[in-house]
């Protein structure tokens, strides 16, 4: 017993020296140019942006996105798009896909990694706050990675650790932009105030069900799969 205690706090004090040295090689690449590569497709990071390497969820997003069922075609809205990961990832899978960032450097970054992946035609962005700019749209999937902390973002990359009511207004605006089939795809961390958006959602009759986790030691990434209290099909 004493033994398993010991090993527990050994191994957890290993891999916090290895974060923390992991953090001090990787944060030469936060917020500035750098290519980055998830599982062999390029992305460019512009400064002002988030790193979906460096932070590990958008890494966490597009394996999620390469292991749902998505059929070619299939209309997909990745919001908070960033530098786009979500929206190449199912574009490259065939899905017709909007991508929309409030902050324009994450827009111009997504525009340019659709050009940099050869998938133009299959990505539109967006620039504007939430589901305003796809007003007039109904989605197969809308895939999140939102900001899990609450308060003012003070610059074009706070938006991406930082809101302050963007859980409320996903949560009261999603049903209306799924189509009648449609689920939506939310990225969580165990950091960040995540169990708030989830219990909201539950309030307003989402079905929230773990698709897909990982453990990376200093925080537990979760993605749920939100569909409305309505039955579904596979998309
Ligand atoms: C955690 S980052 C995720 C970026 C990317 N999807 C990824 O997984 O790497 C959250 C993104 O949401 C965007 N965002 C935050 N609030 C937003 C809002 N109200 N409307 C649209 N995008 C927003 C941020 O600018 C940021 O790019």
């Amino acid at each position: 017993m004493r033994l398993a205690k010991t090993s527990r706090l050994l191994a957890a004090r290993v891999a916090r020296a290895w974060l923390t040295l992991r953090y001090r090689v990787l944060s030469r690449r936060h917020n500035r140019l750098v290519l980055e590569q998830i599982d062999g497709v390029p992305l460019v990071v512009l400064p002002e942006v988030f790193n979906p390497v460096l932070l590990r969820t958008g890494v966490f997003l597009a394996r999620t996105v390469v292991a749902l069922p998505l059929r070619p075609g299939a209309d997909v809205l990745d919001l908070g798009a960033g530098s786009g990961v979500g929206a190449v990832f199912a574009a490259h899978r065939g899905a017709r896909v909007v991508a929309v960032d409030i902050n324009p450097e994450a827009a111009r970054c997504t525009r340019i990694n659709a050009l940099l992946n050869h998938l133009e035609d299959l990505i539109e962005v967006r620039q504007g706050d939430l589901f305003a700019p796809v007003a007039d749209k109904q989605f197969d999937l809308i895939v999140f990675n939102p900001p899990f902390y609450r308060g003012r973002p003070q610059r074009p990359l706070d938006h991406a650790w930082r809101g302050e009511d963007v859980f409320e207004r996903f949560t009261a605006g999603l049903a209306a932009q799924l189509k009648p089939a449609g689920q939506a795809l939310l990225i969580l961390s165990s950091d960040g105030d995540g169990q708030a958006l989830l219990a909201g959602l539950h309030k307003a009759g989402f079905q929230c069900e773990v698709f897909r986790q990982q453990d990376l030691v200093n925080e537990i990434l979760t993605a749920y799969r939100l569909t409305p209290a309505r039955p579904n099909q596979a998309l």
